[in-house]
Protein backbone atom coordinates (compact mmCIF):
# COMPACT_ATOMS: atom_id res chain seq x y z
CA UNK A 1 0.00 0.00 0.00
CA UNK A 2 1.30 3.40 -0.75
CA UNK A 3 2.49 4.79 2.64
CA UNK A 4 0.75 7.89 1.45
CA UNK A 5 -2.59 6.64 1.40
CA UNK A 6 -4.86 8.03 4.53
CA UNK A 7 -5.98 5.52 6.70
CA UNK A 8 -10.00 4.36 5.84
CA UNK A 9 -12.55 5.97 7.83
CA UNK A 10 -13.25 4.25 11.09
CA UNK A 11 -15.45 1.06 9.99
CA UNK A 12 -17.11 0.75 13.47
CA UNK A 13 -19.60 3.63 14.35
CA UNK A 14 -19.60 4.65 17.66
CA UNK A 15 -21.33 2.92 20.53
CA UNK A 16 -22.85 3.65 23.63
CA UNK A 17 -24.08 1.32 26.58
CA UNK A 18 -27.09 2.74 28.81
CA UNK A 19 -29.19 1.15 31.49
CA UNK A 20 -32.33 1.98 32.92
CA UNK A 21 -33.07 0.61 36.16
CA UNK A 22 -36.82 1.07 35.89
CA UNK A 23 -39.03 2.71 33.63
CA UNK A 24 -38.63 6.45 35.45
CA UNK A 25 -34.78 6.04 33.82
CA UNK A 26 -36.44 5.11 30.20
CA UNK A 27 -38.52 8.35 30.96
CA UNK A 28 -35.96 10.41 32.00
CA UNK A 29 -33.87 9.49 28.95
CA UNK A 30 -36.92 10.20 26.31
CA UNK A 31 -36.88 13.23 27.82
CA UNK A 32 -33.32 14.21 27.29
CA UNK A 33 -33.74 12.74 23.33
CA UNK A 34 -36.62 15.55 23.10
CA UNK A 35 -34.58 17.98 24.28
CA UNK A 36 -31.62 17.13 22.07
CA UNK A 37 -33.95 16.48 19.22
CA UNK A 38 -35.55 20.36 20.18
CA UNK A 39 -32.08 21.72 19.87
CA UNK A 40 -31.36 19.80 16.36
CA UNK A 41 -34.52 20.69 14.42
CA UNK A 42 -35.92 17.00 15.02
CA UNK A 43 -35.06 15.49 11.83
CA UNK A 44 -33.44 12.43 12.47
CA UNK A 45 -34.06 8.51 11.78
CA UNK A 46 -33.80 6.24 14.71
CA UNK A 47 -34.20 1.86 14.38
CA UNK A 48 -35.27 0.25 17.62
CA UNK A 49 -34.44 -3.13 17.63
CA UNK A 50 -35.39 -5.80 20.51
CA UNK A 51 -36.84 -8.62 21.39
CA UNK A 52 -41.29 -8.20 22.54
CA UNK A 53 -41.69 -6.31 25.40
CA UNK A 54 -38.02 -4.97 25.53
CA UNK A 55 -39.16 -1.79 25.35
CA UNK A 56 -39.50 -0.10 22.17
CA UNK A 57 -42.79 0.96 21.86
CA UNK A 58 -42.85 2.50 25.56
CA UNK A 59 -39.72 4.54 25.07
CA UNK A 60 -41.62 5.84 21.84
CA UNK A 61 -44.69 6.84 24.34
CA UNK A 62 -42.54 8.59 26.58
CA UNK A 63 -40.59 9.94 23.73
CA UNK A 64 -43.90 11.68 22.05
CA UNK A 65 -45.48 12.34 25.11
CA UNK A 66 -42.04 14.91 25.92
CA UNK A 67 -42.09 16.57 22.47
CA UNK A 68 -45.53 17.42 23.59
CA UNK A 69 -47.47 14.86 21.13
CA UNK A 70 -51.39 14.12 23.54
CA UNK A 71 -53.71 12.19 23.30
CA UNK A 72 -53.42 8.82 22.86
CA UNK A 73 -50.68 7.36 21.66
CA UNK A 74 -50.88 3.45 19.61
CA UNK A 75 -49.09 1.12 18.66
CA UNK A 76 -48.79 1.08 14.82
CA UNK A 77 -48.39 -2.81 14.99
CA UNK A 78 -51.44 -3.45 12.86
CA UNK A 79 -51.33 -0.20 10.53
CA UNK A 80 -47.53 -0.16 10.06
CA UNK A 81 -47.29 3.67 10.58
CA UNK A 82 -49.05 6.25 13.03
CA UNK A 83 -48.08 9.66 12.25
CA UNK A 84 -48.24 12.79 14.76
CA UNK A 85 -47.95 16.56 14.03
CA UNK A 86 -46.62 19.23 15.95
CA UNK A 87 -46.31 22.97 14.88
CA UNK A 88 -43.02 22.56 14.09
CA UNK A 89 -42.29 19.18 13.94
CA UNK A 90 -43.77 15.95 11.89
CA UNK A 91 -43.56 12.33 13.43
CA UNK A 92 -43.98 9.10 12.30
CA UNK A 93 -44.14 5.79 14.38
CA UNK A 94 -43.59 2.43 12.33
CA UNK A 95 -43.67 -0.98 13.15
CA UNK A 96 -42.40 -3.52 10.62
CA UNK A 97 -43.23 -6.30 12.76
CA UNK A 98 -45.91 -7.66 10.43
CA UNK A 99 -43.79 -6.39 7.24
CA UNK A 100 -43.94 -9.10 4.83
CA UNK A 101 -44.73 -7.95 1.41
CA UNK A 102 -42.21 -4.97 0.28
CA UNK A 103 -44.79 -3.73 -2.06
CA UNK A 104 -46.41 -2.83 0.73
CA UNK A 105 -43.23 -0.15 1.53
CA UNK A 106 -44.69 1.76 -1.94
CA UNK A 107 -48.07 1.56 -1.63
CA UNK A 108 -47.94 2.93 2.22
CA UNK A 109 -45.80 5.59 0.70
CA UNK A 110 -43.16 4.84 2.92
CA UNK A 111 -40.16 5.91 0.27
CA UNK A 112 -41.81 9.39 0.76
CA UNK A 113 -41.80 9.18 4.65
CA UNK A 114 -38.73 8.13 4.57
CA UNK A 115 -36.81 10.95 2.20
CA UNK A 116 -39.31 13.54 3.68
CA UNK A 117 -37.64 15.59 7.19
CA UNK A 118 -38.82 14.98 10.13
CA UNK A 119 -38.40 12.14 12.90
CA UNK A 120 -38.80 8.38 12.04
CA UNK A 121 -38.73 5.94 14.95
CA UNK A 122 -38.89 2.19 13.24
CA UNK A 123 -39.46 -0.73 15.46
CA UNK A 124 -38.52 -4.16 14.07
CA UNK A 125 -36.27 -2.11 11.26
CA UNK A 126 -34.82 -5.64 10.04
CA UNK A 127 -38.32 -6.82 8.93
CA UNK A 128 -38.28 -4.09 6.00
CA UNK A 129 -34.21 -3.43 5.62
CA UNK A 130 -33.33 -3.48 2.15
CA UNK A 131 -36.19 -0.58 2.32
CA UNK A 132 -34.99 1.89 5.03
CA UNK A 133 -32.17 4.15 5.11
CA UNK A 134 -29.15 4.01 7.12
CA UNK A 135 -30.67 5.30 10.79
CA UNK A 136 -28.55 7.96 12.37
CA UNK A 137 -29.12 5.72 15.75
CA UNK A 138 -29.42 2.25 16.08
CA UNK A 139 -30.44 0.68 19.71
CA UNK A 140 -30.40 -2.31 20.49
CA UNK A 141 -32.99 -2.88 23.48
CA UNK A 142 -32.24 -6.03 26.02
CA UNK A 143 -34.03 -6.75 29.03
CA UNK A 144 -31.94 -7.74 32.02
CA UNK A 145 -34.98 -8.12 34.36
CA UNK A 146 -38.56 -7.05 35.10
CA UNK A 147 -37.81 -3.69 35.31
CA UNK A 148 -34.47 -3.00 33.98
CA UNK A 149 -32.81 -2.47 30.28
CA UNK A 150 -29.66 -2.19 28.69
CA UNK A 151 -29.27 -0.28 25.67
CA UNK A 152 -26.52 -0.32 22.74
CA UNK A 153 -27.00 2.96 20.96
CA UNK A 154 -24.92 3.37 17.79
CA UNK A 155 -24.37 6.28 16.21
CA UNK A 156 -24.45 5.91 11.95
CA UNK A 157 -24.09 9.31 10.82
CA UNK A 158 -22.73 12.72 11.87
CA UNK A 159 -26.19 13.50 12.58
CA UNK A 160 -26.26 10.80 15.06
CA UNK A 161 -23.36 11.63 16.37
CA UNK A 162 -24.95 15.44 17.34
CA UNK A 163 -27.20 13.96 18.42
CA UNK A 164 -25.88 11.72 21.48
CA UNK A 165 -23.48 14.77 21.80
CA UNK A 166 -26.67 16.93 22.46
CA UNK A 167 -28.78 13.88 24.07
CA UNK A 168 -25.61 12.79 26.40
CA UNK A 169 -24.87 17.27 27.73
CA UNK A 170 -28.65 17.88 28.24
N1 LIG B 1 -37.24 0.27 32.11
C1 LIG B 1 -38.25 -0.03 31.26
N2 LIG B 1 -38.27 0.54 30.03
C2 LIG B 1 -39.28 0.24 29.18
N3 LIG B 1 -40.29 -0.59 29.43
C3 LIG B 1 -40.32 -1.18 30.65
C4 LIG B 1 -39.31 -0.92 31.60
N4 LIG B 1 -39.60 -1.63 32.73
C5 LIG B 1 -40.73 -2.31 32.49
N5 LIG B 1 -41.19 -2.03 31.24
C6 LIG B 1 -42.41 -2.63 30.67
O1 LIG B 1 -42.04 -3.53 29.63
C7 LIG B 1 -43.04 -3.52 28.63
C8 LIG B 1 -42.43 -3.12 27.30
O2 LIG B 1 -43.41 -3.31 26.31
P1 LIG B 1 -43.31 -2.58 24.91
O3 LIG B 1 -42.80 -1.19 25.09
O4 LIG B 1 -44.63 -2.76 24.25
O5 LIG B 1 -42.20 -3.47 24.19
P2 LIG B 1 -41.85 -3.62 22.65
O6 LIG B 1 -42.45 -2.46 21.91
O7 LIG B 1 -40.36 -3.62 22.62
O8 LIG B 1 -42.42 -4.95 22.23
C9 LIG B 1 -44.11 -2.54 29.07
O9 LIG B 1 -45.14 -3.27 29.72
C10 LIG B 1 -43.38 -1.64 30.05
O10 LIG B 1 -44.26 -1.10 31.02
MG1 LIG C 1 -43.71 -2.44 20.20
Amino acid sequence: MNPDTPPPAAATPPTHTLRWDNEAETQAFAARLAQALHLKGGDAFIALHGDLGAGKTTLVRYLLRALGVSGRVKSPTYAVVESYELPALSIWHLDFYRFNDPQEFEDAGLRELFASPGLKLAEWPEKAVPHLPVADWDLFLRSTGEASRTVQLQANSARGVQLWAACAGA
